[in-house]
């Protein structure tokens, strides 16, 4: 079996349902349930007896080894993170606490587990660490796409916790030995995508008739993934990947912010019309009765990454990964997944979720948009 940790979160949960829906090998599911992790993201599994959930935190070393020394996994995938950028800005300390001291905690018990294997135990053992482009900083227009001998440079909270846990891991192979692989990936995106993040956030926003919060002038660049192709990379890299390596996995999709929002509106204003009285109704880019019409400017993240692209050719050409929707295909039927999920938008939304957002739009300047007008 396998041992995921942050299995209940949004990558994980995705991870995990594919996973099971490709294989018979049980999962034991770590996770600590914070406010990104969600049950409900796993109904479908809850009776499946190849699922094993197990709540707890990753710097519990102890519980952890108990739960190896337990189930003997051949393999440890650490999803297990603080991921949003904005919470990492109003409070940096569940970062250092999560992905520097909880990936430490973990590496500790992975270690000593792996140490008592045999031969072929130890041989066959692995430890997967997720991880995110932001660790190599931000890009100007025309530089190359990130590879995996960037230099570091991370430049918020987030992306600093995570580029320390990056090097923990490879300090432990080049140490230890611990045979472990690290991913770097994209912005994903796609079902059970909290809406904290772009993209759930506007969709949600829009059917609530709420703004849309563009930072800054919305020009800055994300590449996006559709997180089903993450998770096929993350299922190669882990049967084929090379030990001590990192592997880069983007979409090949650059998008302005700014783009993808008209996308979303526009690909909404088709499958969800708004309520109005305009002849054009529903008609993409029309401006009246346009879901557009939401767009607000407001200001922008402080410390805000211009542009991240990932050169994915690395995976590609060592272990054949590539992904297998476009932007256009995955960003439709992530706009459909939410219309067909309201029950599931309406839970997350619930208790904390007004607090977080409160305290991050309120204090940002509304004004904006009248400035920058919203085409
Ligand atoms: P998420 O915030 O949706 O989920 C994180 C999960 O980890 C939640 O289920 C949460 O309960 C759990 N968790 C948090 N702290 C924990 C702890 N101390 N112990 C055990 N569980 C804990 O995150 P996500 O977007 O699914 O990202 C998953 C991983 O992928 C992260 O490591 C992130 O850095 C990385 N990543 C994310 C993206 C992206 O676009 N979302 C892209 C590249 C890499
Ligand atoms: O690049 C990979 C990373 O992608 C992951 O490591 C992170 O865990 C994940 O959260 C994501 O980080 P971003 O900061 O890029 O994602 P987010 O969805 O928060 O923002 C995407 C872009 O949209 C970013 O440029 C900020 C902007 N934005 C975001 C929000 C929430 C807005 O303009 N308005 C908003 O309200």
């Amino acid at each position: 079996m396998i041992f995921v940790t942050g299995g209940a979160g949004f990558i994980g949960s995705n991870f995990v349902l594919d996973w099971l829906a490709q294989s018979d090998e049980p999962v034991i599911n770590f996770d600590k349930l914070t406010y990104a992790g969600n049950l409900n993201n796993l109904t479908s599994i809850n009776q499946d007896p190849r699922h094993i959930f197990v709540q707890g935190d990753i710097c519990d070393t102890a519980l952890v080894a108990t739960l190896l020394a337990t189930h003997k996994p051949r393999a440890i995938v650490h999803f297990a993170a603080e991921s949003h950028v904005d919470r990492s800005i109003h409070g940096p300390g569940e970062f250092v606490t999560t992905n520097i001291n909880g990936t430490f905690s973990l590496l500790e018990a992975a270690r000593a587990y792996w140490s008592g294997l045999d031969d072929a135990g130890k041989a066959a053992f692995r430890f997967l660490h997720v991880s995110t482009d932001e660790v190599y900083g931000t890009l100007g227009p025309d530089d190359a796409p990130f590879t995996e001998t960037t230099t570091y440079a991370p430049n918020s909270p987030y992306s600093a916790s995570k580029a320390a846990s990056d090097h923990l891991v490879r300090s432990y192979h080049h140490t230890y030995g611990l045979p472990t692989l690290t991913t770097n990936c994209s912005n994903n995106y796609g079902p059970y995508h909290f809406p904290e993040k772009l993209i759930p956030l506007i969709i949600t926003n829009a059917r609530a008739g709420k703004p849309l919060p563009i930072y800054g002038d919305g020009q800055q660049v994300r590449d996006w993934l559709y997180v089903s192709d993450h998770c096929a990379a993350i299922r190669r890299v882990l049967e084929a990947g090379r030990l001590g390596e990192t592997y880069n996995v983007g979409g090949w999709n650059e998008k302005a912010n700014l783009d993808v929002v008209h996308t979303l509106c526009d690909i909404l204003d088709q499958l969800d019309p708004k309520e109005s009285a305009s002849p054009f109704k529903g008609e993409a880019g029309s401006g009246m009765g346009s879901y557009r019409d939401q767009i607000t400017y407001v200001t922008d993240r402080p410390g805000h990454d211009r542009r991240y692209a990932i050169d994915a050719r690395k995976i590609e050409r060592e272990l054949g990964w590539k992904p297998a929707e476009t932007f256009e295909t995955g960003i439709r039927k992530t706009v459909q997944w939410y219309l067909d999920n309201q029950e599931w938008v309406r839970d997350v939304q619930s208790g904390d979720y007004l607090n977080w957002v409160a305290k991050n739009y309120q204090q940002r300047d509304e004004n904006r948009g009248d400035k920058l007008g919203t085409a």
